[in-house]
């Protein structure tokens, strides 16, 4: 079906000839009860023909496996495999709606695991040994090298450590991807070097993933596309969150914390850190760099106009509009990009090193400053943690952002108690919502309760957060809360749907 000229000038390896394999064909070396490792990160670089495949198959002849992905697919292939059943446990991270709601009735077991851990569990059996990885990518170099597409996420140690290795090779991918990877895969523990990134820009390893071509058992030629990302523009709320950051920054570097070029930039997915990090081309600083996760519109929104000097990460997932802007002129961002593993783009010892200016978002935060980014009223699952648990411990500034409200106010973002925790007071530097920032460094529980309240929290919930703290103060303690109540916000949510009882609770009584 594929015309063998154009194989051959995305496969040097001289044996592919022998491997090649249709999509039902490569689909049928998995088998029910298998633990499976696919290429895919945030929507960019996953193999997309074979579980497309699998997922046909197990409408005939039904099979479940464990998947592992470096995070969420596109091509609605998480809703596709969801709803055939194939999926009996996933890991890490995942955003589809439907795989979202199996997850929540129990149907599908997900391990909601920090980005930069998945690879290390495998690595020393603490989790079931891979069986099949499944990678995209855009060549294949001469002695069999797998060299990826717009992600590595976690293909490099999934084809370094399965039995069995499937490429998809995607002639669609742009060819000029290859040469902007940089595989390094840490040694074993626990005589393991350091790992020797020192500055964004660092390459310290190789533009393909050295696999023996012995244990590639099929090559699939696809054409797909990546899905294009989701993420809104900019609103209002956003950009008044990006002018208090930006505001914050410009601060720093008044007081001498930071220079004009801020500190390597990382920046969460979704929409709101998108935006803020929109804001920062218009901001006064210059020669940033990002050491950042998911590479968004706002890296080459920054990259275009001047203000980014380099960005490394482990995937990129730009938006239609953005991509048709890109994709052709990628040539042009060859020297000012890296694409990594997510175990490096994500490791708290160089996020640590690096000095990491981390901005990810929180789905709400208690007035102590504890942040839930991953379950709504505590049990609902919504994507997972992500990288946002590697960045946040180990930056130097530990950002989340959040509008103050959800739902059109129905829900409050800041409340007494966090209904999970996913980010610990202690990895939390600065609160902002559109209202304002709270800048907690230094600031012991109760000082940090009166800034987030005052600062960030929506001026209609704020009376009655108040309330609470004053009721909890009267209690004492170092961290005060009044137990029996602490959860009431979210027991008023899962009942009528809304907050909006407390602020008329509270308002008769502070009027
Ligand atoms: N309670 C209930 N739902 C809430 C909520 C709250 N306190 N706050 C937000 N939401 C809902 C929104 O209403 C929206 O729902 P919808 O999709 O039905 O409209 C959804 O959560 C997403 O919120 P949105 O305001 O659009 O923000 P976002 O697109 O920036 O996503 C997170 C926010 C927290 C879900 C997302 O950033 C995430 O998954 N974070 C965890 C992983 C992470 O940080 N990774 C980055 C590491 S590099």
């Amino acid at each position: 079906m594929y015309d063998d000229d154009r194989i051959r000038q995305r496969c040097r390896w001289p044996q592919w000839h022998d491997r090649l394999r249709s999509a039902e064909q490569a689909a049928a070396l998995i088998e029910d009860g298998m633990t499976v490792g696919m290429s895919g990160f945030t929507r960019a670089g996953e193999a997309k023909a074979v579980p497309l495949a699998l997922a046909e198959r197990a409408a005939r002849d039904p099979l479940s496996i464990t998947l592992m992905t470096g995070a969420s697919l596109g091509n609605d292939l998480d809703r596709l495999l969801t709803e055939a059943n194939v999926l009996a446990r996933r890991m890490p991270f995942q955003v589809d709606t439907t795989l979202r709601r199996a997850i929540n009735d129990g149907r599908v077991m997900f391990m909601d695991q920090h980005l930069s851990e998945t690879v290390e569990l495998l690595r020393n059996h603490q989790l079931a040994d891979l069986d099949v990885a499944v990678v995209e990518a855009c060549a294949i170099t001469e002695d069999g090298g797998i060299v990826p597409t717009t992600s590595v996420g976690n293909s490099a140690s999934y084809a370094l450590l399965a039995d069995r290795v499937i490429v998809e090779l995607n002639l669609a991918a742009p060819a000029e991807l290859e040469g902007m990877h940089d595989i390094f895969v840490p040694a074993m523990r626990p005589t393991r070097p350091p790992i020797p990134v020192v500055a964004p820009d660092s390459r310290i390893g190789t533009t393909a993933i050295p696999v023996d071509p012995s244990r590639i058992a099929a090559i699939v030629v696809t054409e797909g596309q990546d899905s294009p990302s989701t993420v809104l523009p900019p609103d209002a709320d956003t950009a008044r969150i990006a002018e208090h950051l930006i505001g914050f920054f410009a601060d720093e570097v008044e007081a001498g914390r930071l220079t004009p070029s801020l500190l390597p930039l990382q920046a969460g997915i979704g929409s709101m850190a998108n935006a803020v990090m929109c804001g920062l081309a218009e901001g006064p600083f210059e020669h940033l760099t990002m050491y950042s996760e998911v590479l968004q519109d706002s890296t080459f929104d920054l990259l275009d106009a001047g203000k980014l000097d380099f960005a490394s990460g482990c995937s990129i997932t730009l938006s239609e509009a953005c991509g048709e802007r890109v994709w052709p002129r990628l040539a042009e961002y060859r020297d000012r990009l890296v694409l990594r593993p997510q175990e490096l783009s994500n490791h708290p010892g160089i996020v640590r090193r690096l000095g990491v200016i981390a901005v990810n978002t929180a789905l709400e935060a208690d007035i102590y400053g504890n942040v839930n980014s991953t379950h709504v009223n505590g049990s609902k699952m919504m994507n997972g943690i992500g990288g946002s648990g590697d960045f946040a411990r180990n930056a130097q500034l530990s950002v989340f952002v959040t509008k103050s409200v959800a739902k059109g106010g129905d829900l409050s973002s800041f409340v007494p108690f966090a209904s999970h925790v996913d980010h610990t007071e202690h990895d939390v530097d600065i609160l902002v919502s559109e209202h304002g920032l709270a800048d907690l460094r230094g600031l012991a529980p109760r000082e940090r309760a009166e800034v987030i309240i005052e600062r960030c929290a929506d001026p209609r919930y704020r009376p009655a957060l108040r309330d609470y703290f004053a009721r909890a103060c009267a209690r004492g303690g170092h961290t005060p809360h009044c137990l029996e109540s602490a959860l009431s916000w979210h027991v008023a949510a899962q009942r009528d749907g809304h907050m909006r009882s407390l602020i008329e609770q509270v308002e008769p009584r502070s009027a």
